[in-house]
């Protein structure tokens, strides 16, 4: 389990899984309690550290499932979203009250938009109502993460403030999200690495990652924040989340593994990626797009003619990632129109049929008007083909 490639001296990054509270909030994903207790126990045994479990004072429900998961899992920290309210961190609590390792997560939106038009407040009322929450939810658990709502977009010496007076009250854990994922990496990183120089007390604590892909660059500003110092990353499985989703769980991971240089590691079984894809998008009722960096069904697929033959004579001239290490089994030609002779070649022989170049040449020909038909040719079209040259005997 985990990945240790070249890399004795790695750090741990954190995996914070939020696919049951900020994956669960998509419309047409919400899930009942024991869906979510599924969703949890194989998100435990992928390895994520912190399970965020739901928003429990949002329904009844949430609260039975955030209670119903706390009692479950026993390995992976289990927490609970609250705003910076009284009631919510009371209810969040409450709801945590059998977990093995309980986490609250408490925060306040701080950008001038969000404190104009959102809280009609003022910075140094949302300073007070930051310092109240982190204080408040102290008194139940000792595990506090602060989240400085939109903070992408939050001017960075009011950032640092308020992170300075989360900390100072007892937050273990600052969250820095990129709420509208508005940030370009530089920035973010940027972001991140001015509040380990400026926070005082930043040292006794954690710096997450919560970015949002409104212009596809969530899983780039996670990896800037770590390249930064941040030593937590909050994803989820398949980039769900509002909007255009969240920063992709499969996608930092691999990143991480894929470039030891970084020193980075976390603790996923990677080989259950493919897996847990494709259950969490059953179970929440969202196809994940053939595309989609290592979990999409094309991912590791190869149809061009060009690409077709140096994989068959190397995988690695078109792959940078094994597929036997995302629970993939093996790479696939796929026999469009754009294929070769390379690639029908290869099937054929997988099927046991090995063809001179006379042959190849021949039914290479009838290969391509069928392909020109239909978008693929499948194992049913193959087996004509077996026919033809069968038939055509050279
Ligand atoms: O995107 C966001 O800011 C959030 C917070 C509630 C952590 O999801
Ligand atoms: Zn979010």
């Amino acid at each position: 389990m985990g990945q240790t490639k070249g890399t004795m001296d790695a750090q741990k990054i954190q995996i914070f899984d939020t696919t049951l509270r900020d994956g669960e909030q998509v419309p047409g994903c919400k899930l009942n309690t024991s869906e979510k207790i599924e969703v949890a126990k194989r998100l435990e045994a992928l390895g994520v550290d912190v399970i965020e479990a739901g928003f429990p004072i949002s329904s009844p429900g949430d609260f039975a499932s955030v209670e119903a998961i706390a009692k479950t899992i026993r390995s992976a920290t289990i927490c609970a979203l609250s705003r910076a309210v009284e009631k919510d961190i009371q209810v969040a609590a409450e709801s945590l009250k059998y977990a093995k390792f309980p986490r609250i997560h408490t925060g306040i939106g701080t950008s001038d938009s969000h404190i104009r038009f959102k809280l009609k407040s003022t910075q140094e009322q949302v300073l007070q109502r930051a310092e109240a929450a982190v204080r408040m939810a102290k008194q139940y658990v000792e595990d506090v993460e602060f989240y400085a709502e939109d903070a992408g977009r939050t001017e960075l010496t009011f950032l640092a403030r308020v992170c300075e007076v989360a900390v100072k009250a007892g937050a273990t854990v600052l969250n820095i999200p990129d709420t509208t994922g508005y940030c370009l990496p530089e920035a973010y990183g940027s972001k991140i690495k001015y509040l380990k120089e400026h926070v005082k007390g930043i040292e006794k604590v954690t710096l997450s990652t919560h970015c949002h892909n409104d212009l596809g660059l969530a899983t780039a500003n996670s990896i800037a924040g770590i390249q930064n110092g941040a030593r937590q990353i909050e994803c989820t499985i398949n980039g769900l989340g509002e909007r255009a989703g969240n920063t992709a769980l499969e996608e930092v991971v691999m990143i991480i593994k894929q470039y030891p240089d970084l020193h980075l590691q976390t603790n996923i079984d990677t080989r259950q990626l493919n897996t847990i894809s494709k259950f969490v998008a059953e179970t929440m009722r969202m196809p994940v797009q053939a595309n989609k960096a290592i979990v999409g069904a094309n991912a590791f697929a190869h149809s061009s003619g060009i690409h077709q033959d140096g994989v068959i004579k190397n995988r690695e001239t078109y792959e940078i990632i094994d597929p036997v290490d995302v629970g993939v089994d093996h790479s696939s030609i796929v026999l469009t129109a754009r294929s070769g002779r390379a690639a029908l070649a290869h099937r054929f022989k997988l099927l046991g049929e090995d063809l001179t170049r006379d042959e190849l040449d021949v039914v290479y020909q009838q290969f391509l008007k069928v392909a020109d038909e239909c978008l693929e040719v499948d194992d049913k079209a193959l087996a004509n083909l077996i026919e033809y040259k069968h038939q055509i005997a050279i």
